[in-house]
Protein backbone atom coordinates (compact mmCIF):
# COMPACT_ATOMS: atom_id res chain seq x y z
CA UNK A 1 0.00 0.00 0.00
CA UNK A 2 1.20 3.50 -1.01
CA UNK A 3 -0.27 6.45 1.19
CA UNK A 4 0.65 9.83 -0.33
CA UNK A 5 -0.51 13.47 0.39
CA UNK A 6 0.31 16.23 -2.14
CA UNK A 7 -1.01 19.32 -2.47
CA UNK A 8 0.76 20.86 -5.87
CA UNK A 9 1.00 17.59 -7.57
CA UNK A 10 5.20 17.01 -7.29
CA UNK A 11 4.13 14.17 -4.52
CA UNK A 12 1.47 12.60 -6.26
CA UNK A 13 3.34 12.36 -9.31
CA UNK A 14 6.05 10.61 -7.06
CA UNK A 15 3.59 8.34 -5.77
CA UNK A 16 2.16 7.29 -8.93
CA UNK A 17 5.59 6.15 -10.25
CA UNK A 18 6.05 4.13 -7.20
CA UNK A 19 3.02 2.45 -6.92
CA UNK A 20 3.00 1.63 -10.29
CA UNK A 21 6.67 -0.15 -9.91
CA UNK A 22 5.94 -1.81 -6.76
CA UNK A 23 2.39 -3.07 -7.86
CA UNK A 24 0.86 -1.47 -4.51
CA UNK A 25 -2.22 0.00 -4.33
CA UNK A 26 -2.27 4.14 -4.17
CA UNK A 27 -4.22 5.68 -1.42
CA UNK A 28 -4.73 9.44 -1.17
CA UNK A 29 -4.23 10.19 2.71
CA UNK A 30 -6.31 13.35 2.38
CA UNK A 31 -9.31 10.85 1.06
CA UNK A 32 -8.18 7.84 3.50
CA UNK A 33 -8.55 10.69 6.67
CA UNK A 34 -12.32 10.61 6.03
CA UNK A 35 -12.52 6.77 6.82
CA UNK A 36 -12.51 4.81 9.56
CA UNK A 37 -8.23 4.08 9.12
CA UNK A 38 -8.44 0.31 9.48
CA UNK A 39 -6.06 -1.48 7.22
CA UNK A 40 -5.82 -5.49 6.12
CA UNK A 41 -2.18 -6.27 4.95
CA UNK A 42 -1.12 -8.61 2.73
CA UNK A 43 1.72 -11.17 3.57
CA UNK A 44 5.43 -9.31 3.14
CA UNK A 45 3.25 -5.95 1.69
CA UNK A 46 5.09 -2.97 1.57
CA UNK A 47 3.76 0.54 3.30
CA UNK A 48 4.96 3.54 1.71
CA UNK A 49 3.90 7.37 2.52
CA UNK A 50 5.12 10.00 -0.28
CA UNK A 51 4.22 13.31 0.76
CA UNK A 52 6.42 17.14 0.11
CA UNK A 53 8.95 18.32 2.79
CA UNK A 54 6.80 21.15 4.64
CA UNK A 55 9.29 22.98 7.04
CA UNK A 56 11.97 20.15 7.42
CA UNK A 57 9.64 17.89 8.27
CA UNK A 58 6.48 15.32 7.30
CA UNK A 59 3.43 18.09 7.17
CA UNK A 60 1.06 17.83 10.15
CA UNK A 61 -1.35 15.59 8.41
CA UNK A 62 0.53 13.13 7.41
CA UNK A 63 1.65 12.35 11.13
CA UNK A 64 -2.09 12.76 12.44
CA UNK A 65 -3.22 9.84 9.68
CA UNK A 66 -0.11 8.02 10.95
CA UNK A 67 -1.05 7.82 14.13
CA UNK A 68 -5.01 7.30 13.92
CA UNK A 69 -4.07 4.32 11.13
CA UNK A 70 -4.97 0.55 12.46
CA UNK A 71 -3.46 -2.40 10.55
CA UNK A 72 -4.23 -5.80 11.27
CA UNK A 73 -0.21 -6.53 11.36
CA UNK A 74 2.94 -4.82 11.53
CA UNK A 75 4.27 -4.14 8.38
CA UNK A 76 6.76 -6.11 7.26
CA UNK A 77 8.63 -3.28 5.17
CA UNK A 78 7.83 0.21 5.61
CA UNK A 79 9.32 2.87 3.45
CA UNK A 80 8.96 6.94 2.91
CA UNK A 81 9.73 9.31 0.06
CA UNK A 82 9.38 12.84 0.40
CA UNK A 83 9.62 15.43 -2.07
CA UNK A 84 11.43 18.58 -1.24
CA UNK A 85 12.52 22.12 -3.09
CA UNK A 86 16.10 22.25 -1.34
CA UNK A 87 16.59 20.30 1.67
CA UNK A 88 14.93 17.79 4.06
CA UNK A 89 16.65 19.07 7.40
CA UNK A 90 16.28 15.45 9.70
CA UNK A 91 12.92 14.99 8.04
CA UNK A 92 13.91 10.97 8.04
CA UNK A 93 14.32 11.18 12.27
CA UNK A 94 11.14 13.30 12.16
CA UNK A 95 8.60 10.71 10.34
CA UNK A 96 11.01 7.75 11.96
CA UNK A 97 9.72 8.84 15.54
CA UNK A 98 6.27 9.17 14.40
CA UNK A 99 5.76 6.07 13.18
CA UNK A 100 7.74 4.05 15.88
CA UNK A 101 5.43 5.32 18.85
CA UNK A 102 3.47 2.83 17.12
CA UNK A 103 5.45 0.12 17.46
CA UNK A 104 6.68 0.14 13.58
CA UNK A 105 10.02 0.47 12.40
CA UNK A 106 11.18 2.91 9.20
CA UNK A 107 13.33 0.35 6.99
CA UNK A 108 14.37 3.44 4.15
CA UNK A 109 13.40 6.56 3.19
CA UNK A 110 14.32 8.84 0.31
CA UNK A 111 14.36 12.12 -0.62
CA UNK A 112 13.32 13.53 -4.29
CA UNK A 113 14.26 17.43 -5.78
CA UNK A 114 11.47 18.74 -7.22
CA UNK A 115 9.90 22.15 -7.99
CA UNK A 116 9.81 24.35 -5.12
CA UNK A 117 5.97 25.63 -4.01
CA UNK A 118 6.90 27.65 -1.21
CA UNK A 119 6.65 31.56 -1.68
CA UNK A 120 4.90 32.98 1.96
CA UNK A 121 8.08 34.43 2.92
CA UNK A 122 10.36 37.19 1.78
CA UNK A 123 13.46 35.43 -0.16
CA UNK A 124 11.43 32.10 -1.32
CA UNK A 125 10.09 31.75 -4.56
CA UNK A 126 9.28 29.10 -7.48
CA UNK A 127 11.98 28.29 -9.71
CA UNK A 128 13.35 29.60 -13.04
CA UNK A 129 11.96 27.66 -16.13
CA UNK A 130 15.38 26.02 -16.32
CA UNK A 131 15.78 24.59 -12.98
CA UNK A 132 11.89 23.69 -13.17
CA UNK A 133 12.87 21.27 -16.13
CA UNK A 134 16.24 20.42 -14.76
CA UNK A 135 14.88 19.06 -11.58
CA UNK A 136 12.22 17.02 -12.89
CA UNK A 137 14.91 15.90 -15.49
CA UNK A 138 16.53 14.11 -12.54
CA UNK A 139 13.69 13.16 -10.72
CA UNK A 140 12.71 10.98 -13.42
CA UNK A 141 16.20 9.14 -12.52
CA UNK A 142 16.26 9.38 -9.01
CA UNK A 143 12.32 7.32 -8.78
CA UNK A 144 13.28 4.67 -11.23
CA UNK A 145 16.28 4.29 -8.83
CA UNK A 146 14.15 4.35 -5.55
CA UNK A 147 12.27 1.95 -7.35
CA UNK A 148 14.62 -0.67 -8.09
CA UNK A 149 16.27 -0.17 -4.95
CA UNK A 150 12.96 -0.80 -3.24
CA UNK A 151 11.82 -3.70 -5.65
CA UNK A 152 15.58 -5.80 -5.34
CA UNK A 153 14.19 -7.06 -1.63
CA UNK A 154 17.61 -5.79 0.15
CA UNK A 155 16.23 -5.02 3.22
CA UNK A 156 19.46 -3.01 5.07
CA UNK A 157 17.92 0.07 7.15
CA UNK A 158 18.93 2.65 4.54
CA UNK A 159 18.06 6.57 4.80
CA UNK A 160 18.97 8.79 1.37
CA UNK A 161 17.33 12.31 2.25
CA UNK A 162 19.06 15.73 0.65
CA UNK A 163 19.09 17.18 4.05
CA UNK A 164 20.89 20.09 3.90
CA UNK A 165 23.24 22.57 6.60
CA UNK A 166 22.08 22.66 9.60
CA UNK A 167 19.40 19.85 9.63
CA UNK A 168 19.29 19.83 13.45
CA UNK A 169 18.18 23.67 14.02
CA UNK A 170 15.91 23.34 10.67
CA UNK A 171 13.68 20.32 11.81
CA UNK A 172 14.01 21.15 16.04
CA UNK A 173 14.14 24.18 16.10
CA UNK A 174 12.25 26.35 13.41
CA UNK A 175 9.89 24.06 11.96
CA UNK A 176 8.51 23.94 15.45
CA UNK A 177 8.44 27.69 14.94
CA UNK A 178 6.88 27.50 11.43
CA UNK A 179 4.28 25.11 13.02
CA UNK A 180 3.49 28.32 16.00
CA UNK A 181 3.84 31.46 13.26
CA UNK A 182 3.22 30.50 9.75
CA UNK A 183 0.38 27.53 9.51
CA UNK A 184 -2.55 29.78 9.95
CA UNK A 185 -4.75 30.32 7.17
CA UNK A 186 -6.31 34.13 7.55
CA UNK A 187 -3.63 35.52 5.54
CA UNK A 188 -5.28 34.13 2.80
CA UNK A 189 -7.35 36.44 0.91
CA UNK A 190 -8.55 36.43 -3.04
CA UNK A 191 -8.45 40.12 -4.55
CA UNK A 192 -10.60 42.14 -7.08
CA UNK A 193 -9.28 40.05 -9.48
CA UNK A 194 -11.14 36.69 -8.38
CA UNK A 195 -13.36 35.51 -11.04
CA UNK A 196 -14.91 32.51 -8.69
CA UNK A 197 -13.58 29.73 -11.11
CA UNK A 198 -13.59 27.48 -8.27
CA UNK A 199 -10.00 26.13 -9.81
CA UNK A 200 -8.90 26.80 -5.85
CA UNK A 201 -11.74 25.09 -4.21
CA UNK A 202 -11.24 22.24 -6.30
CA UNK A 203 -7.91 21.89 -6.18
CA UNK A 204 -7.74 21.94 -1.85
CA UNK A 205 -6.84 18.37 -0.96
CA UNK A 206 -8.61 18.75 2.56
CA UNK A 207 -11.76 20.75 1.27
CA UNK A 208 -10.83 24.14 3.74
CA UNK A 209 -11.88 26.72 0.41
CA UNK A 210 -15.40 27.83 -0.31
CA UNK A 211 -16.23 29.99 -3.42
CA UNK A 212 -19.20 31.93 -2.18
CA UNK A 213 -18.31 35.22 -4.68
CA UNK A 214 -15.17 34.82 -3.34
CA UNK A 215 -13.39 32.33 -1.94
CA UNK A 216 -13.55 31.75 1.62
CA UNK A 217 -10.48 29.52 3.98
CA UNK A 218 -11.50 27.38 6.63
CA UNK A 219 -9.52 25.88 9.30
CA UNK A 220 -8.42 22.98 8.28
CA UNK A 221 -5.56 24.81 6.23
CA UNK A 222 -2.53 22.43 5.17
CA UNK A 223 -0.19 25.21 3.81
CA UNK A 224 0.34 23.57 0.78
CA UNK A 225 -0.64 26.31 -1.48
CA UNK A 226 -2.35 24.47 -3.96
CA UNK A 227 -5.01 27.67 -3.77
CA UNK A 228 -2.50 30.33 -4.63
CA UNK A 229 -0.86 28.00 -7.57
CA UNK A 230 -4.17 27.28 -9.37
CA UNK A 231 -5.22 30.73 -9.51
CA UNK A 232 -5.52 31.72 -13.62
CA UNK A 233 -6.00 35.45 -12.21
CA UNK A 234 -3.00 35.40 -9.36
CA UNK A 235 -5.70 36.70 -7.19
CA UNK A 236 -4.66 34.38 -4.43
CA UNK A 237 -2.86 36.43 -1.87
CA UNK A 238 -0.87 35.00 1.36
CA UNK A 239 -0.74 38.40 3.31
CA UNK A 240 1.38 40.76 1.63
CA UNK A 241 4.11 38.77 0.71
CA UNK A 242 2.53 36.50 -2.40
CA UNK A 243 2.05 39.64 -5.14
CA UNK A 244 5.37 39.82 -6.68
CA UNK A 245 5.88 36.06 -6.65
CA UNK A 246 5.55 32.97 -8.90
CA UNK A 247 2.92 30.46 -9.32
CA UNK A 248 4.04 26.78 -9.64
CA UNK A 249 1.48 25.19 -12.45
CA UNK A 250 3.52 21.32 -12.84
CA UNK A 251 3.12 21.90 -16.54
CA UNK A 252 6.04 19.04 -16.61
CA UNK A 253 4.67 16.27 -15.07
CA UNK A 254 4.00 13.77 -17.47
CA UNK A 255 2.99 10.36 -16.55
C1 LIG B 1 4.42 25.05 3.50
C2 LIG B 1 5.58 24.56 2.69
C3 LIG B 1 6.79 24.32 3.32
C4 LIG B 1 7.87 23.83 2.57
N1 LIG B 1 9.05 23.55 3.23
C5 LIG B 1 10.09 23.04 2.53
C6 LIG B 1 11.30 22.67 3.20
O1 LIG B 1 11.43 22.76 4.41
N2 LIG B 1 12.33 22.21 2.45
C7 LIG B 1 12.23 22.07 1.09
O2 LIG B 1 13.21 21.66 0.46
N3 LIG B 1 11.08 22.37 0.43
C8 LIG B 1 10.01 22.84 1.12
N4 LIG B 1 8.84 23.12 0.47
C9 LIG B 1 8.72 22.81 -0.97
C10 LIG B 1 7.99 21.49 -1.19
O3 LIG B 1 8.43 20.48 -0.27
C11 LIG B 1 8.20 20.92 -2.60
O4 LIG B 1 8.01 21.87 -3.58
C12 LIG B 1 7.29 19.71 -2.81
O5 LIG B 1 7.76 18.97 -3.91
C13 LIG B 1 5.82 20.08 -3.01
O6 LIG B 1 5.12 18.87 -3.13
P1 LIG B 1 3.59 18.76 -3.61
O7 LIG B 1 3.54 19.37 -5.02
O8 LIG B 1 3.31 17.31 -3.63
O9 LIG B 1 2.75 19.52 -2.66
C14 LIG B 1 7.75 23.61 1.17
C15 LIG B 1 6.52 23.88 0.55
C16 LIG B 1 5.45 24.34 1.29
C17 LIG B 1 4.14 24.62 0.58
Amino acid sequence: MIFYFSGTGNSAWVARRLAEGQHEPLLSIAAEMDKSGEYKLKEGEKVGFVFPVYAWGPPPIVVRFIRRMKTDKRPDYLFFVCTCGDDTGRTAQVFSSAVAQKGWQCAAGYSVTMPNTYVSLPGFDVDSCDVESLKVQNAVARVRYINEEIASGVRMKHFSCHEGAFPFVKSYVLRPLFHALLMSPKPFCATGACVACKKCEEACPVGNIKVEGRPVWGDRCTQCLACYHVCPVHAVRYGKMTASKGQYKGRLLKD
